[in-house]
């Protein structure tokens, strides 16, 4: 349906978890995110739920983000729900990939279309720092299990830190020549912790990489071919170049809020609800989408959560 912007909504971006196995700096507290009683947290039924009678509402595509999705105890079951949803043509999955090695192929057999994993340096010395506690090999491993398992078209997400991964630009931009991968530069967003790390803008790819080729826009990145490569490039720049004119999507966390704005502190409670209860919740939020972020005037967003609790 379309929002009160006229902007078509497609895309829910739905969370299963904001506990997470790693500790990145700009996303999580060391101690890691506060564990919430079971009771406050949607159900696996309960978030099947909210995706079909979002898919009812013209949602086509889902994303199940985190914290770390892969972490939440009957994952692929939900996997499986929302893959059969009528109307839903795509499901997607945004992972930190640790767990790839023991998920990728029952998460295909479920159903999942294509992966993101997030990945900021390919050091791993850096690594271990940037996410406190992990192993760049499980990532790597993981990545070679997404393709024996069949899954095509893998994003890998890189978040832009000043003064941590500006002079590995080019090894990423070099991933995406020599295999069919989208390398996605993300700018970091000032939520949470991302308030207090280095913000790099995205012109510092193209400034690294001039041989990029504009190849336009898609959802929320711009596009760019690597001349002579198998993969692409992607710039995601909410500070930069804001895109919420054409935004398509919706957010709901593990708690059950749908956000219609990342950046916006409105929150729709939907547990309890069902049937057309819950539907007309969703139509709502839908129609009351802000129709788009102050992030450059204020500074900061009005999530009013960390990454975390939202799902990216
Ligand atoms: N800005 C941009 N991206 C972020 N992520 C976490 N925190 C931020 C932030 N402040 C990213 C992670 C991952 C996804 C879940 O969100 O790196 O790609
Ligand atoms: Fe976990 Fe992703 Fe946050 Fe890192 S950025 S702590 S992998 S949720």
């Amino acid at each position: 349906m379309q929002d009160g912007s006229a902007r078509e909504i497609t895309y829910l971006r739905l969370s299963a978890t904001s506990l997470c196995n790693l500790r990145c700096r700009y996303c999580m507290p060391a101690e890691g995110a506060p564990e919430r009683p079971c009771a406050e947290i949607c159900t696996i039924g309960e978030l099947s739920e909210i995706a079909r009678q979002a898919a009812a509402l013209g949602i086509r595509k889902v994303r199940i983000t985190g914290g770390e999705p892969l972490v939440r105890r009957g994952i692929v079951t939900l996997c499986r729900d929302i893959a059969a949803l009528e109307g839903v043509e795509e499901l997607c999955l945004t992972t930190n990939g640790t767990a790839l090695p023991q998920f990728a192929a029952p998460l295909r057999a479920a159903g999942v279309t294509r992966l993101n994993v997030s990945l900021d340096t390919l050091r791993p010395d850096r690594f271990a720092h940037i996410t406190r506690t992990g192993r760049i090999e499980q990532v790597f491993e993981g990545l070679q299990a997404a393709a024996a398992a069949g899954f095509t078209g893998t994003k890998l997400n890189v978040v832009l830190l000043k003064g941590f991964n500006e002079d590995e630009i080019p090894a990423f931009v070099d991933l995406a020549r020599r295999y069919p991968l989208e390398v996605r530069f993300i700018e970091l967003m000032p939520i949470g912790e991302g308030v207090h790390a280095g913000f790099l803008p995205a012109s510092a790819v193209l400034e690294a990489c001039p041989e990029l080729e504009a190849a336009g826009a898609s959802g929320s990145a711009r596009r760019y071919r690597v001349p002579g490569g198998m993969g692409a490039v992607g710039l995601i720049e909410p500070l930069s170049h804001r895109f919420c004119h054409r935004c398509d999507r919706i957010r709901v966390t593990a708690d059950g809020k749908l956000k219609p704005c990342l950046h916006s502190g409105q929150e729709i409670p939907l547990r309890g609800l069902s049937g057309g209860a819950l539907r007309d919740a969703i139509r709502m939020g839908i129609a009351s989408k802000p129709p788009r972020h102050f992030l450059p005037e204020e500074g900061h967003s009005g999530a009013g959560r960390t990454m975390n609790q939202i799902g990216g």
